[in-house]
């Protein structure tokens, strides 16, 4: 098997879905018991501090995704029901059409060093004239990274108030990056001081990755969607684009997905939230991070973020992260980036849609009424059958589950 469109998938019990999923990504016997088995307490004891237990979140995979013509199954982790679905579903529809187009830039972060008690104007000069200087101080500190091709491609110098703030600017390839930029700027705080006369005060990675961003765009037939439906989405982003009341709520639905993808491949997921929320700004006022218009009897989106993530190191060292990139089989932190904003662009379409027809309340009630009977006792397929008894009209009548399960019993 190798298309990630599997007609159903929804409807298969989770062995069956592991079966599909074994066959799509090869994975082997080993790697199907870690999902069961999660991180042991040993893993956690070693990840944090003062650990007492594990905390498990469902992991769930959104199927139909391709992108730049490759088919993808995205693992998601999340709490939240029917992220996962609407993923699913919106990747269907565009997949119809093509799919994703995704692009990104170079893996770039940036660190700063604040340098205080100097003349920042004059400090500034004297950064710039031995910008070749710092580089290579800077590179010397990850011979690795260099030479796997990354390393230090600039040092800038801004004068913020009465400081002056160094950024230099590192290609972290795979990686998160974190770890390479603040050692690198560490580093450079003797020769900072010594250029500048001032005194170094804070080193530390910028998680505003303005210089690392993904971007994906898709679109649909007018015809295949419905003209009025797509009007009412265009309409319902110009919302999110004029209300920052709105234009909050639209960013949550598209980190619904990158957050979740996020979590699920072992990267830091308040880095790349924080980044987002930043960048959603950086025009000036905040601003929906998608947009949606209509060309060409098209249905277009477009959706642009920073994704400070990576592929190997940090959390991605996870077992299960391990296994998620896996499934994922991105062959970059680029890659993982592309498929981080084409789930959003899907995530985001996926809620504007139901905002914009039914309302979201009836798909998520179903899901959350499907919650809602495991979590009264139901097993199999009584989950199904009590999630019908419980949604009444578009309330969930909870004591209704615990009732139907207690004559099921008595009657076992
Ligand atoms: C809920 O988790 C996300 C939505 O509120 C997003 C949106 O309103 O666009 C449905």
């Amino acid at each position: 098997m190798s298309g990630s469109r599997i007609p159903g998938f929804y409807k298969l019990d989770v062995k069956e879905r592991v079966e599909k999923i074994k066959a799509f990504a090869s994975l082997n016997e080993e790697e199907v018991s870690l999902l069961d088995a999660g991180l042991s307490l040993e893993q956690a004891d070693g990840m944090i501090e003062n650990v007492y237990g594990i905390y498990s979140l469902p992991l769930g995979v959104a199927v139909n995704f391709r992108i730049n013509n490759r088919d993808y199954l995205v693992p998601m982790a999340t709490e939240e029901s029917s992220v996962v679905a609407a993923a699913s579903n919106a990747a269907k529809v565009f997949r119809s059409s093509g799919g994703f187009r995704a692009s990104s830039s170079e893996p770039l972060m940036t660190g700063q060093i604040q340098v205080t008690d100097c003349s920042p104007e004059k400090a500034a000069a004297s950064v710039i004239d031995a910008r070749d200087e710092l580089m290579d101080l800077a590179n010397q500190q990850d011979p690795v990274l260099v030479k796997l091709g990354g390393g230090v491609r600039d040092v800038k110098a801004r004068v913020v108030g009465d400081m002056l703030v160094v950024h230099i600017l590192v290609d972290v390839r795979d990686a998160m990056g974190a770890n390479a930029v603040n050692s690198m700027c560490e580093a450079l705080t003797p020769l900072i001081e010594d250029l500048t006369g001032g005194r170094v005060n804070f080193r530390i990675l910028s998680n505003y990755a303005l210089e690392r961003t993904a971007r994906a765009e898709a679109s649909i037939p007018l015809e295949s969607i419905g003209e009025d439906l797509a009007r009412d989405i265009v309409s319902g982003y110009r919302f999110a684009s004029l209300d920052v009341y709105r234009a909050v709520t639209h960013n949550k639905g598209v980190m619904n997905g990158v957050s979740a993808v996020c979590l699920a491949t072992g990267n830091d997921t308040r880095a790349v939230e924080s980044g987002a929320h930043a960048f959603a700004c950086h025009k000036g006022g905040y601003a929906p991070l998608s947009k949606w218009f209509i060309e060409d009897d098209l249905l277009k989106g477009f959706v642009e973020l920073p994704v400070a993530v990576g592929i190997v190191g940090g959390g991605t060292m996870h077992p299960m992260a391990r296994l998620s990139l896996k499934i994922l089989n991105v062959s970059s932190a680029r890659e993982l980036g592309e498929v981080l904003a084409s789930v959003g662009l899907a995530q985001n379409f996926a809620a504007l849609r139901a905002l914009a027809s039914e309302g979201i309340q009836k798909g998520h009630m179903r899901l959350h009424a499907r919650n809602i009977a495991v979590m009264a006792g139901a097993s199999g397929v009584e989950v199904e059958e009590v999630a019908d008894l419980l949604i009444e009209g578009d309330k969930i009548r909870v004591d209704k589950a615990r009732e139907f399960l207690d004559d099921l019993r008595k009657n076992d």
